[in-house]
């Protein structure tokens, strides 16, 4: 076991762990940041999706030992002072998540996506957010939220 200090919404945060213990399991079991999911633990369906100094990282295949001084945020620290960002609102107007479960990962995608390219098109958001699976079928509205997200801004 060893103590990692991480950098994880802006706080210094403390887990002692494994070296190897994947980052998914740091923010769930020892940061209680639940709001990162579990999916395939495979880096297969983008339900764990983070950012690490702001790009999309699948949390499940990162060890902590290769978090580093680097940034972490999770779906948690993408609202500011109760404030959702343009993205969580569209998520919210057009009731994009059905079952729930993939839709923290799918947002923590789009979120990298917008940062990279503020007007994507069809084809980017498509090419972005494939690795995002959603056993609900959501795909349609998750790409009218992008959509809707970049026009507001
Ligand atoms: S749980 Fe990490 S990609 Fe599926
Ligand atoms: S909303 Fe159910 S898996 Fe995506």
């Amino acid at each position: 076991m060893k103590t990692f200090t991480l950098n994880v919404n802006g706080q210094e945060r403390k887990a002692e762990v494994e070296e190897d213990t994947p980052l998914l399991w740091v923010l769930r079991d020892h940061l209680d940041l639940v709001g990162t999911k579990f999916g395939c633990g495979m880096a297969m369906c983008g339900a764990c999706t983070v950012h690490l100094n702001g790009e999309a990282m699948r949390s499940c295949v990162t060890p902590i030992s290769a978090v580093g001084d680097k940034k972490v945020t999770t779906i948690e620290g993408l609202a500011t002072d109760g404030k959702l960002t343009a993205l969580q609102q569209a998520w919210c107007d057009l009731d994009v998540a059905q079952c729930g479960y993939c839709q923290a990962g799918q947002i923590m995608c789009a979120t990298a996506l917008l940062r990279e390219k503020p007007t994507p098109t069809d084809e980017d958001i498509d090419l972005a957010m494939s690795g995002n699976l959603c056993r609900c079928a959501t795909y349609t509205r998750i790409r009218k939220a992008i959509h809707t997200a970049a026009a507001a801004k």
